[in-house]
């Protein structure tokens, strides 16, 4: 028996990357996933090859969010885990970023995570609970040069968590955030031999499924966390290695 039988997942930007990998670990350990995505065509596919089911959801949009959680609900069941994790990148240093690519990464990493957070409240209270499991990154934790919007976005996420954790405990809904270091996505494409990587103590970029099972490790068994930080970064945040 699956760790996660009679559990409804539902997970951003499952189409491809993490959120692919999340989808299928959750699935087979008994859960029915549904896989969210603006990618059609690739989120259906990863919905067909686990069993799970797929939404059109556009994190940024309110109603769009009304829509689907509505209709998961419905036809499915209530919602008892929720992964935020679509998310973009944007490679511009802070003087020269335009106020639209901003906006546009706030609104995908952050707002999106705020609109998943607000929307699924009253489907776990009906379930009795839930987990909802927020990806940040280690540009949550510090900084990064021609990063500007997404460590800003990242860092909003990782304190949404710690509000959100704290307004919603009572309801028997925790919230965590996960911070992944490099891992190889088609986000990271051309970056996998990067030389940042070297100064790891783990000396390799990450694959999606080591934040997999991270992140069933946070829905399935750890009950008593919410509110914190989980990073997956192959050691990169622990220090500065020095050469003497
Ligand atoms: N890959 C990394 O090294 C890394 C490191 C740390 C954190 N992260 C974070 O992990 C998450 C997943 O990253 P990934 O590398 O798998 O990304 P990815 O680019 O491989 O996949 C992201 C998915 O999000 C979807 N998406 C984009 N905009 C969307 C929107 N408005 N609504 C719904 N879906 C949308 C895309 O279609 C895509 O399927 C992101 O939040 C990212 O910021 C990634």
């Amino acid at each position: 028996m699956g760790k996660l039988e009679g559990k409804v997942a539902l997970i951003t930007g499952g189409a491809m990357g993490m959120g692919a990998a999340d989808a299928a670990l959750l699935a087979s350990e008994g859960a029915t996933v549904v896989v969210t995505d603006v990618d059609e065509k690739d989120g259906n596919a990863v919905a067909a090859s686990i069993g799970g089911h797929y939404r059109h959801l556009d994190v940024t949009s309110e109603d769009n969010w009304r829509e689907v959680v509505a209709d998961v609900v419905a036809t499915i069941g209530n919602i008892d885990i929720l992964v935020n994790n679509a998310g973009v990148v944007a490679f511009t240093p802070v003087a020269t970023t335009e106020l639209a690519e901003w906006n546009r990464v706030i609104d995908i990493n952050l707002t999106g995570v705020f609109l998943g957070i607000r929307s699924v409240v009253e489907t776990m209270k009906a379930a009795g609970g839930g987990v909802i499991v927020n990806l940040s990154s280690t540009a949550g934790m510090m900084g990064y040069s021609n990063l500007s919007a997404y460590v800003a976005s990242k860092w909003g996420v990782r304190g949404l968590t710690k509000a959100a954790a704290l307004d919603l405990g009572r309801d028997n809904i925790r919230v965590v955030s996960v911070h992944p270091g490099g891992i190889r996505t088609p986000m990271t494409a051309g970056l996998e031999g990067n030389e940042m990587y070297a100064s790891q103590p783990i000396p390799r970029i990450g694959e999606p499924d080591e934040v997999a099972r991270l992140i069933l490790y946070l829905v399935a068994d750890a009950t008593f966390s919410t509110g914190t930080e989980f990073i997956v970064d192959g050691g990169a945040t622990v220090g500065q290695a020095l050469n003497v």
